[in-house]
């Protein structure tokens, strides 16, 4: 396996907690009429980020569901198709509807994830990730809410992983060059 070490800590623990209150705010001022709000964490990893900002909305009734969004394409890239495994079913039709993820990168896997969900009918559908690289965006794709944007480096913590490692970093960082 690849030896990687962390090259440079992009994001504090502070500065995350930050970014996701200001999330949160924003999500709760769009959906202050809302009674009700069902949100998908897409695992593995949204989970950390999800448990923070679901803490944090204010809507009265909300519904939290897991879904697993696997995407067939090569090791580095992730391709148009993409396959959706849900724990339990997906009752959304007619809900408002939240959609939470790590971190958009080629847009590939939100893309095809909205369309798939559309087709459930739920009364709203938005996107809130955590990251964003806009720069090696090869879809349309635009998330609702996006947390922070990153520059085009891969990035490990606060639930994102290299190779199912790091998730458990409080703090983001990128890594250094690969050594066998
Ligand atoms: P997309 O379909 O290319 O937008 O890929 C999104 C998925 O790729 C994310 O949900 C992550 O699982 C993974 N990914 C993309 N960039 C990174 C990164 O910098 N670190 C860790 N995972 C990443
Ligand atoms: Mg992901």
């Amino acid at each position: 396996m690849k030896n990687m070490k962390i090259k440079e800590i992009l994001m504090t623990e502070e500065e995350i907690s930050g970014i996701v209150s200001c999330l949160a705010d924003r999500i709760n001022n769009d959906c202050k009429n809302c009674d009700k709000l069902t949100v998908i964490c897409v695992l593995k990893g949204a989970a950390v980020f999800a448990s923070d900002l679901i803490r944090k909305l204010s809507v009265p009734d909300v519904k939290v569901c897991f879904i697993k969004a696997e995407s067939y394409g090569s090791a580095v890239e992730s391709s148009g198709s993409v396959k959706i495994n849900s724990y339990e079913p997906l009752e959304i039709q007619g809900e408002d509807v939240l959609i939470v993820e790590d971190i958009v990168d080629t847009g590939h896997t939100l893309s095809q994830l909205t369309a798939q969900l559309k087709k459930l009918r739920p009364r709203s559908l938005k996107v809130c990730t955590m990251f964003d690289k806009p720069t090696r965006r090869c879809t349309e794709f635009v998330p609702d809410y996006a947390g922070a944007e990153i520059p085009n480096e891969f990035i490990v913590g606060y639930g994102l992983d290299f190779d199912e490692r790091y998730r458990n970093l409080p703090y983001v960082a990128v890594l250094d060059d690969c050594t066998e």
